[in-house]
């Protein structure tokens, strides 16, 4: 499906809560999506399709230089087409432009997004040993960093 990329805004909320829903199992409800649209260290994009259908999004908080990547995912039916690379790649521009670094954690287990990550130049720089709870018990959390370098 063509899409482009468009700043999140009230009428994505409904859809994103869904993504949030299928993807994670600690999902950002509406209410806590819509605060996030007012909080002026948060940028939240979305991958729309021509028709208004939401196919994946990405959350980033940035203090002063230093930048997070909160939350990326794609629908399932829409994934391996480079939306989340698309995503990424924006949040990559601002970086260069704006930070000094973009930081993200990703279970171990998570080889999609650890292959994403890697791919656009994430580099491993720790790890948090059993930092999510599962079903099972618990799972580390694996530390990925893109620095930016700025001319003096
Ligand atoms: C991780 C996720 C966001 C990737 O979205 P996507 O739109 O399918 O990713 P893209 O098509 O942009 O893939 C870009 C690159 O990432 C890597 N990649 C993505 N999915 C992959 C998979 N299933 N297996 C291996 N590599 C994968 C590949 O290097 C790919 O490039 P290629 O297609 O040229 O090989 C998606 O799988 C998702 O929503 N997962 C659930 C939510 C989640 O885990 N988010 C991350 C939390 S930290």
């Amino acid at each position: 499906m063509n899409y482009h990329l468009v700043p999140m805004d009230r009428s994505h909320l409904e859809q994103v809560a869904a993504l949030e829903r299928a993807c994670f199992p600690d999902p950002w409800s509406e209410k806590l999506l819509e605060q996030e649209l007012y909080n002026y260290m948060s940028s939240l994009v979305v991958a729309q399709g021509e028709d208004g259908t939401v196919l994946g999004y990405g959350a980033v908080q940035a203090v002063l230089d230093e930048g997070c990547l909160n939350r990326i995912a794609v629908f399932s039916q829409y994934r391996r087409q480079g939306v989340a690379q698309a995503i990424l790649e924006a949040f990559l521009r601002f970086g260069r432009a704006h930070l000094a670094f973009l930081t993200l954690e990703v279970r171990r287990s998570n080889a999609p997004a650890i292959a994403l990550y890697e791919k656009l130049g994430f580099v491993r720089v720790g790890v948090r040993p059993g930092y999510y709870r599962t079903p099972e018990g618990k799972e580390d959390a694996v530390l990925l960093t893109a620095e930016f370098t700025h001319e003096a």
